[in-house]
């Protein structure tokens, strides 16, 4: 293995970035944007939800590259109608540098020009504080810096939709605690929901606990399992 970066992100196989940290891959190493499609947008429906909705909150645990936004933005400038908002806040604790990002994201060309937005009003070299950016008229990054359960704790958003993205579960349990999945539950509205790749059963238990109404849904490509669920209405 090479001299570890500061932020501590190795290079596999070219261009797929892994964390020394976590031990562990920002996203699927077969073919991460189709991965965070199916279990992202897909697995909280958004596609038919986008369609009555003014205003819409998505928030996520874990940036990392932003793939997940950068897809999610392309989606939703597909299929938003004039006057449509989306705010999407994520909580990250390590913030990439500028540098990182750009060789990380130079792997989907699909996203070149979504790529470019984030680039431009990514600080250098990296984010020491909030950032919030209208990356166009209908859609604003909230990205919050610091770890995810202070953060979140102190935070009183209202979410449509959860991402939960942060690394194997094995790896880094902090993120999958009963605390703040909790937290999380509690800063869902009636009827909203989370997805996530993360299939292990003391996650999805704890899920349950927090209120959730948990389902298992096919993975993408080899994978058999991930979650999605439901906060009660
Ligand atoms: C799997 S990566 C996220 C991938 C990302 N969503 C993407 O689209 O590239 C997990 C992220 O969680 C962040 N993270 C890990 N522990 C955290 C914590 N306690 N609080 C906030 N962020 C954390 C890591 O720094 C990493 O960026």
């Amino acid at each position: 293995m090479g001299e570890e970066r500061e932020d501590e992100i190795v290079w596999h196989e070219g261009d797929m970035p892994f964390s020394t940290r976590f031990g562990d891959h920002f996203y699927s190493r077969e073919n991460g944007l189709a991965e965070t499609r199916h279990v992202f947008p897909g697995g909280n429906r958004l596609q038919a939800r986008w369609q009555g909705a003014d205003d819409f909150k998505i928030a996520e645990l874990g940036f990392g590259t932003g793939l997940n936004m950068l897809t999610t933005w392309q989606a939703w400038k597909a299929s938003r109608r004039e006057g449509q908002h989306l705010t999407f806040t994520s909580f990250e604790k390590f913030p990439l540098d500028g540098e990182t990002l750009g060789r990380a994201l130079a792997n989907w060309p699909e996203l070149t020009v979504e790529v470019a937005a984030l680039l431009a009003a990514w600080p250098n070299p990296k984010p020491l504080k909030d950032l919030v950016v209208d990356l166009d008229d209908g859609f604003q990054l909230q990205l919050m810096i610091g770890d995810a359960a202070d953060r979140l704790g102190k935070w009183n958003g209202t979410v449509d939709a959860w991402y939960l993205d942060g690394f194997a579960p094995a790896r880094n349990p902090d993120m999958w605690s009963t605390d703040l999945l909790a937290q999380v539950f509690e800063k869902t509205r009636p009827g909203g929901t989370f997805a996530t790749y993360a299939a292990a059963g003391w996650v999805r238990r704890n899920l349950q606990v927090a209120g959730f109404t948990v389902e298992r849904l096919p993975g993408h490509g080899m994978k058999r399992e991930m979650l999605a669920g439901t906060r009660p209405a």
